[in-house]
């Protein structure tokens, strides 16, 4: 996987985003949408999908049978979903709104079956985080899950020790593109957890750095506040 600075540079230009993700995931990228979108969709299913970029994930869950309620901050990227869901003609199926993540609690609350996000997590503060998995708690109704996958830093071992001697040229390489370091999240299933969510399944590629998880809430489960 690459910086946070890498892909913010591939966001930047969006019609070069779908080969450079392929090429710095070595191609899991794709496995890792077909596993959010076989966990998340199902006929007719409402789902939320946070930080949709290009709309890759986005076309799948329509694939899937549901329709999309995809939500980006950036309009560019938007647009580029909006060319490739409409060349597949299924533009119908889905909602693209220019808004952040944070602002998810705009939505109605048990309004959708599943909320997912898929490279999206890790460009957000901890806070912005936090903040999104409890609004997602909330907009799910019973039964719904929470399917996230994302760039993580490996289990320990010699993956890890190389993934940590490649953090300062990364952390410069950022600095000098964008003025920005990447931040591959370090726990995510203990995130979902301290937000009110068990995990129920985990899947990892790329020698642990790219981990995808399918998650409930519990009942009367996650930090305070709403
Ligand atoms: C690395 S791209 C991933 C795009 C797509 N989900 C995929 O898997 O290819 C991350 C996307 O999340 C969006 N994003 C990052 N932070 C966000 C936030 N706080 N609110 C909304 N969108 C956000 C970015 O604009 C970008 O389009």
């Amino acid at each position: 996987m690459s910086s946070l600075a890498l892909m913010r540079w591939l966001e930047a230009a969006p019609e070069r985003y779908d080969a450079g993700m392929r090429l710095l995931t070595l191609g899991r990228a794709a496995r890792a949408h077909a596993f959010v979108a076989a966990a998340a969709a199902r006929r007719d299913a409402q789902v939320l999908e946070i930080g949709c970029g290009t709309g890759a994930l986005t076309e799948r869950l329509v694939a899937g049978g549901a329709q999309v309620t995809a939500v980006d901050q950036n309009p560019e990227m938007l647009e580029r979903a909006r060319a490739r869901l409409a060349e597949v003609g299924v533009l119908d199926r889905v909602e693209l709104v220019e808004r952040t993540a944070a602002e998810s609690d705009a939505l109605p609350a048990a309004s959708r079956d599943a909320v997912v996000a898929s490279f999206a997590l890790s460009e957000m503060s901890r806070d912005e985080r936090r903040h999104l998995l409890r609004a997602a708690r909330r907009v799910l109704r019973p039964g719904g899950v929470l399917v996230l996958a994302d760039e993580v830093v490996p289990p320990p071992g010699l993956w890890r020790a190389l993934h940590c001697g490649l953090r300062a040229p990364q952390a410069l390489l950022g600095w000098l593109l964008v003025g920005a370091v990447s931040r591959p999240l370090s726990n995510l299933p203990a995130e979902l957890v301290e937000a009110g969510f068990r995990v129920r399944a985990r899947q990892r590629w790329l020698l642990g750095g790219l981990e995808a998880c399918v998650a409930v809430p519990v009942e009367g489960g996650g930090a305070s506040g709403g």
